[in-house]
């Protein structure tokens, strides 16, 4: 008889709730923003978690952090689950976290039910996810991946002018070396992360589990803009050189763009947009803004930023509006492994789950695993699509099966062939699952 996977859903939650109280910001908001010090004592608190659970952390010099399970075979380049736990300003609770605190009791269910990995199990949790700091998302996992140089690394300044060194310093990082973060080829023999699906698909199809097989190429661009301020009264219309309403126009030729762009997966999004000196009566001179451009195709994606870019140009040489624009990132999009979808789909299969072979929209630090070793995400579904905002709910059920799916495909891909398989002890083993009767792929 297999031995029973059990996943305690209601330690996870807890987990979970008790994570969402360290926030910058009072509940039900949280906000992390990387090496602040709700990050840090957030950071504290997982490793703590993962200590617990007799894993060996450690920490690389760009903030993330690793944590062990070591396997029966320390020659097999290891497996490899995780996410990460900074949030934007005004986030909730599951983002970025179910990956990490669903992965630890994956592991900690794979523990109890007696399972002995061949090959190591890794769980990471990747700094700054979110670009909140500066200005670029999966800074822990594109050095990870070689996809930001050391150079440019570097050259990154937050808001208040902090370099990433500095920032990392003060984290207590110093010590640790940049130039090791870098991870060799094939380090890992899989990459799996479990995430909440940012999107309204699967709870609209009322389904437990999405499989991505390719994420969306992200791109962010960053404009100042530098006009001529003056007196609201005194300062003639015909002579004004207004930086906000450059940045307005700009805005504008964004949503165009993506409107334009002939793909309906063309997104484009001015989060941000500040100005100086910021006075009712005072013409605004100065005006930051900052892009997210993305589309599943790389082509339409760029052609929609050298639009945006010519608008830049045209709109400030009309306003007579001085501006710097930087490209902060490009990115290509990742195509997860087919092998590993299929032993994801195999395992929902087991459990009978149906579930949706889908695009990621949002992006994930699987957008920079996938350039190390194979790699895929499981999905499961989130009330009203909704993310980014306070009122993000998974439900523990939901969790759950995302939690045992993510165990299951660690065991299989972790296993010694002649070891012993995994099955979850209730429901689906006993054909008892509340979706089976649905095809098992939309
Ligand atoms: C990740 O948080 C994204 O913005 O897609
Ligand atoms: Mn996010
Ligand atoms: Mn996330």
């Amino acid at each position: 008889m297999n031995p029973p996977l059990q996943i305690n859903i209601t330690q996870v939650q807890q987990e979970i709730d008790a994570l969402a109280l360290i926030s910058e910001n009072p509940p039900p908001v949280v906000t992390r923003v990387l090496f602040s010090a709700a990050d840090l004592k957030a950071r504290a608190q997982v490793k703590s978690l993962f200590r617990q659970a007799g894993l060996t952390v450690r920490d690389d010099g760009a903030g993330n952090i690793f944590a062990r399970w070591p396997g029966k075979n320390g020659a097999l380049p290891p497996v490899a689950t995780g996410s990460h736990i900074d949030a934007i300003p005004n986030a909730g609770r599951y983002d970025g976290v179910v990956g990490v605190l669903g992965a630890l009791e994956a592991i900690r269910a794979l523990q109890r039910a007696g399972f002995e990995p061949a090959r190591a199990l890794e769980l990471i949790v990747f700094a700054a996810e979110e670009p909140t700091r500066f200005g670029i998302g999966c800074l822990g996992s594109r050095l990870l991946a070689g996809a930001l140089s050391l150079e440019q690394a570097a050259a990154l300044r937050d808001g208040e002018g902090k370099s990433l060194n500095e920032l990392r310093g003060a984290a207590g990082l110093g010590g640790h070396d940049l130039h090791q973060v870098r991870l060799a080829p094939q380090c890992y023999s899989a990459f799996v992360e479990l995430h909440i699906e940012q999107g309204p698909l699967l709870e609209r199809e009322n389904l437990p589990i999405g499989i991505v097989e390719s994420i969306a190429a992200p791109s962010t661009l960053r404009l100042q803009l530098t006009g001529v301020g003056g007196h609201a009264g005194g300062m003639l219309m015909p002579d004004r050189h207004d930086a906000l309403l450059a940045g307005a126009e700009i805005a504008l030729a964004v949503e165009q763009a993506t409107l334009t762009s002939g793909s309906p997966d063309t997104v484009g999004t001015t989060g941000v947009f500040r100005i100086e000196p910021g006075a009712v009566n005072s013409v605004p001179c100065r005006a930051w803004l900052e892009t997210d451009l993305r589309d599943t195709c790389l082509e339409t994606r760029d052609a929609a930023l050298k639009r945006i870019e010519s608008s830049v140009a045209e709109t400030c040489r009309r306003r007579g509006v001085e501006f710097k624009l930087e490209r902060l990132n490009a990115d290509p999009p990742a195509i997860c492994d087919p092998r590993l979808v299929e032993t994801i789909a195999g395992v929902c299969g087991e459990l009978g789950l149906p579930f949706k072979r889908m695009v990621s929209r949002a992006y994930h630090d699987t957008l920079f695993m996938a350039q190390v070793c194979p790699a895929t995400m499981i999905f499961i579904p989130c009330r009203g699509g909704f993310s980014h905002r306070p009122d993000v709910y998974s439900s523990p059920d939901q969790i759950q099966r995302g939690v045992e799916v993510l165990a299951l495909a660690l065991a299989r891909l972790a296993a010694n062939p002649q070891g012993k398989s995994f099955m979850r002890s209730d429901a689906a083993a006993s054909g008892g699952s509340p979706f089976s009767g649905q095809s098992m792929c939309q």
